[in-house]
């Protein structure tokens, strides 16, 4: 019922489009007074035909009879392809007085290096919901009309992820990727909350971090050194990691970055090195274990490199 509805419209307006095609040359400016919602038509002559005036406009309200698709994408999701231009501002005639009425996307977007792009409709399938944005698996280039920074880090920086495109991570425009969706955390309590603190996705290798890492953390790949450190009689067992090994890995720390009032001076001449008496910071010679009799452990650093 509804079909033959539709298919009578549809001579309608097609005998009215056909007439209207003898009498004016643009049938969608030839009536703009008819339908008060239809906007300007661009090129609309001062004095068109008073007969098709009356009966012939094709407006956007009409597109939607036998169209139903466009009208409803563009309601869900048409964006500014809803609020600032109108069907007809993109298709300005129809069939049989116009053959192709698809615009194309440079007729209203020029002037950014976004707009070189070939191939628009690959990444925004659909005109009417234009952001709803589709990425293939091999973007990069694309991506970097509009951001500049990710691929110099990813450059200066170069890493196993240099290699990647940016799109392998970022498969949906805007969604930020989790690490441990493709990799595994150093130890089981550790969650993806806690790789930013030491990683940056676009430079992965410069481990660099703040205050708030927990040794347990550091301890994931140095079991011997927050072992040692944990069970050490002396006052640096409340000391973090992070606060002597400061900022980047693999730093050193200096004893006096932190200890400023020192031994006699003739002392430091004669053992330049506190380690010489205080052996290694996690352990100090378990200083001071005289005191309460224990035994101090092993002075030696343990060796404990390269777990994975
Ligand atoms: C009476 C029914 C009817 C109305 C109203 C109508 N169209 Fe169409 N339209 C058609 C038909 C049928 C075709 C297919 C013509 C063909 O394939 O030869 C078509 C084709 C098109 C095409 C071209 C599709 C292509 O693949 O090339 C576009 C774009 C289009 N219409 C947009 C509109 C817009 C915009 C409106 C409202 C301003 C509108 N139409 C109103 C029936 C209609
Ligand atoms: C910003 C420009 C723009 C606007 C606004 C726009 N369209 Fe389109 N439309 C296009 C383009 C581009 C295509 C070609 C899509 C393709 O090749 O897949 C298209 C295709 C179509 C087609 C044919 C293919 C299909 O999806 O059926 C119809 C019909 C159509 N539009 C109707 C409409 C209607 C009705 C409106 C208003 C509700 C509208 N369009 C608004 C740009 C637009
Ligand atoms: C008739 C003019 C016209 C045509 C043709 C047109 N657009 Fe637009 N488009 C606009 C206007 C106007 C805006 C809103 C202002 C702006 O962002 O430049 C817009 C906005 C957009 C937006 C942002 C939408 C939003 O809600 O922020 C995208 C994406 C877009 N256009 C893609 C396209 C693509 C892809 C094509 C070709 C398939 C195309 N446009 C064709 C006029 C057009
Ligand atoms: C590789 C995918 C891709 C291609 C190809 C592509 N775009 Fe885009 N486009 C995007 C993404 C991603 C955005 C950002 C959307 C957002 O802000 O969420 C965008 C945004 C836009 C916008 C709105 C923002 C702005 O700068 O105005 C317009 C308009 C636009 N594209 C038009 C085009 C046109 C025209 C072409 C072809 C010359 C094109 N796009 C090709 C992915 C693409
Ligand atoms: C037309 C310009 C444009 C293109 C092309 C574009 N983007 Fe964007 N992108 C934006 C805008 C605008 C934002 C929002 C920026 C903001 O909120 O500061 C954004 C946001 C993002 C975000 C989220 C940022 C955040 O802070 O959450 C990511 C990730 C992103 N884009 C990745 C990409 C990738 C990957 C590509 C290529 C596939 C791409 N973009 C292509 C304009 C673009
Ligand atoms: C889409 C998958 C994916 C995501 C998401 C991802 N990576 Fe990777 N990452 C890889 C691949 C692939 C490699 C290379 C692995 C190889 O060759 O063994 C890699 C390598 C690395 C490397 C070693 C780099 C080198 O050059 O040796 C580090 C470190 C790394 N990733 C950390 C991270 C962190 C941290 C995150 C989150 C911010 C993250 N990755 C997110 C896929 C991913
Ligand atoms: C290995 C996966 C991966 C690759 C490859 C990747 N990103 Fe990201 N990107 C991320 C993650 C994860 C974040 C969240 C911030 C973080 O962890 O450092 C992010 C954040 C972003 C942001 C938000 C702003 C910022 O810098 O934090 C943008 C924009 C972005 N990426 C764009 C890109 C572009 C463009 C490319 C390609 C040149 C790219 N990304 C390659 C994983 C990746
Ligand atoms: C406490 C700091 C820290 C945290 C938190 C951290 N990492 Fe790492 N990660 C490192 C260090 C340091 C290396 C480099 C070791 C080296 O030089 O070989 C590394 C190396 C990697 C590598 C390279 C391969 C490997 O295992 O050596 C990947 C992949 C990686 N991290 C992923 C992650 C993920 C995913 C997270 C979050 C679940 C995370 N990291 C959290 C410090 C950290
Ligand atoms: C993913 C494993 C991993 C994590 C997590 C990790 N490291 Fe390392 N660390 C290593 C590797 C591998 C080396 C290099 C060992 C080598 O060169 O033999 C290393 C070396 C070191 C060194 C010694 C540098 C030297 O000159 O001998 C220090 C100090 C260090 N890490 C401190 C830390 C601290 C502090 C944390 C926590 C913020 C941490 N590490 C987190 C893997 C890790
Ligand atoms: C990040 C700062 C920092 C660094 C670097 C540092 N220490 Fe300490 N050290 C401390 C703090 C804090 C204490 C506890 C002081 C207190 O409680 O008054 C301490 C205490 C000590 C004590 C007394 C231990 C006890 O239990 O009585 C000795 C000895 C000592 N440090 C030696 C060293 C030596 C040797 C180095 C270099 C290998 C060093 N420290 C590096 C912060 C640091
Ligand atoms: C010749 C051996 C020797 C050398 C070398 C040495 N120390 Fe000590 N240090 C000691 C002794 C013994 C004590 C305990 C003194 C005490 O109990 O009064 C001590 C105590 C300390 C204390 C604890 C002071 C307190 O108030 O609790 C700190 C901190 C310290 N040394 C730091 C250093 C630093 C930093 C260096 C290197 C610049 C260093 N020491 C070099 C033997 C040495
Ligand atoms: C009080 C300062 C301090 C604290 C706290 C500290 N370190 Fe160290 N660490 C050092 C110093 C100084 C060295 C160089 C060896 C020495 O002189 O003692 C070192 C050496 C290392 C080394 C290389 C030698 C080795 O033992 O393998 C690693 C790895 C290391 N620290 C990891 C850690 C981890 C993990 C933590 C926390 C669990 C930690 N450190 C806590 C000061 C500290």
């Amino acid at each position: 019922m509804k079909g033959t509805r539709q298919f009578r419209c549809f001579m309608a307006v097609f005998s009215l489009i056909a007439c209207a095609t003898l009498m004016a040359p643009s049938l969608a400016g030839a009536a703009p007074a008819a339908k008060a919602a239809a906007p300007a038509a661009p090129a609309a002559p001062k004095e068109s035909a008073p007969v098709a005036k009356a009966t012939i406009a094709l407006a956007s309200e009409d597109c939607a009879k036998c169209h139903p698709v466009p009208p409803a994408d563009i309601e869900a999701a048409g964006g500014k392809h809803k609020s600032d231009v109108s069907c007809l501002d993109c298709h300005a005639s129809h069939r049989p007085a116009t053959q192709n009425n698809i615009p194309k996307c440079s007729n209203c977007h020029e002037g950014k290096p976004h707009f070189q792009l070939k191939n628009c409709m690959e990444c925004h399938k659909n005109p009417h919901k234009p952001l709803n944005i589709v990425l293939g698996p091999k973007v990069t280039e694309p991506c970097l009309t509009c951001h500049a920074d990710q691929i110099k880090q990813l450059r200066e920086n170069k890493s196993k992820h240099s290699a990647l495109y940016c799109s392998n991570c970022h498969d949906v425009h805007r969604k930020i990727p989790q690490c441990v969706k493709c990799h595994k955390p150093h130890s089981a309590e550790m969650t993806q909350a806690d790789c930013k603190k030491c990683h940056k996705a676009h430079k992965p290798t410069v481990v660099v971090y703040g205050q708030d890492v927990p040794n347990k953390d550091c301890g994931a790949c140095h079991k011997a050194a927050m072992n040692l450190l944990a069970a050490t009689a002396t006052r640096h067992k409340t000391v973090l990691c992070v606060k002597c090994h400061k900022d980047k890995h693999k730093m050193i720390p200096d004893c006096t970055q932190c200890h400023t009032k020192l031994h006699p001076a003739a002392i430091l001449k004669k053992f330049p090195k506190c380690s010489i008496c205080h052996s290694i910071a996690h352990d100090l010679n378990n200083w001071p274990a005289g005191k309460d009799g224990a035994a101090a452990p092993s002075a030696k650093p343990a060796k404990e490199h390269k777990k994975k």
